[in-house]
């Protein structure tokens, strides 16, 4: 298991200042930035895409942890790599081939992400783990911020955690949705090495940033 790693959701940023927030969360300690990609179809919400990215590529240097909620996926890959993603997540049920979807991911120079929704078994990543560089859990039905944490999640993430112990390669397992100073460090317990959070670092305005991270790191 790695150091953890905070990745704070811009979704629950003021979306209309996206550029400072970003500056701020960077600012304030955030590992990666968080950036959750959907299109009213795969998910039952709205948010930005390649273009948003893009423009917010230059106010920050942390990597772009990007969360696609988007299907059919691979029409969009292209653009968010030229973006400026730096790790591209994809959903097996974005599109009919997550092989291939993973092959282009890396064939553009990013790194590669498989998400699994709450009912999604961690049996999805059997013959695609030894190709990806990370697999995010999660813990909420995906499509909105604030959430309540899903137990029986936790069950998936050991079981992933063994899996890549075995394949002994550096992947992270990232755990999204109702992370908070009291689920974190049972994700971690189970075996996460990232945390993702949206209500948890933007509660409380710019100037709570940095001690709201800081919580989520010691806790
Ligand atoms: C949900 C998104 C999450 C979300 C997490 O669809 O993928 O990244 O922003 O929000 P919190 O931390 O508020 O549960
Ligand atoms: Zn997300």
């Amino acid at each position: 298991q790695q150091p953890v790693r905070i990745a704070p959701s811009i979704l629950s940023a003021d979306f209309a200042r996206l550029g400072e927030e970003v500056r701020a969360i960077d600012e304030a300690g955030a590992d990666w930035i968080h950036v959750d990609v959907m299109d009213g179809h795969f998910v039952p919400n709205i948010t930005i895409g390649p273009m948003v990215v893009k423009a917010l590529r230059p106010h920050t240097a942390k990597p772009f942890d990007v969360h696609l909620m988007i299907s059919p996926i691979d029409a969009y890959l292209d653009a968010f790599a030229e973006a400026g993603a730096d790790t591209i997540t994809v959903h097996p049920e974005a599109g009919p081939h997550l092989h291939r979807t993973i092959q282009r991911i890396k064939s553009l120079g990013k790194r590669a992400g498989v998400s699994l929704n709450p009912a999604t078994p961690a049996k999805m990543l059997d013959y695609v783990l030894e190709e990806i560089d990370l697999v995010l859990v999660m813990s909420v039905n995906p499509g909105f911020g604030g959430q309540s944490f899903i137990e029986s999640q936790l069950r998936k993430i050991e079981a992933i955690r063994k899996q890549i112990d075995k394949l002994g390669k550096p992947i992270d397992l990232e755990v999204d949705g109702g992370i908070d100073v009291a689920t974190a460090p049972r994700a971690i317990a189970a075996g996460a090495d990232a945390l993702v959070a949206g209500t948890a670092t933007f509660r409380g305005g710019p100037s709570a940033y940095a001690a709201n991270i800081r919580a989520l790191r010691e806790a």
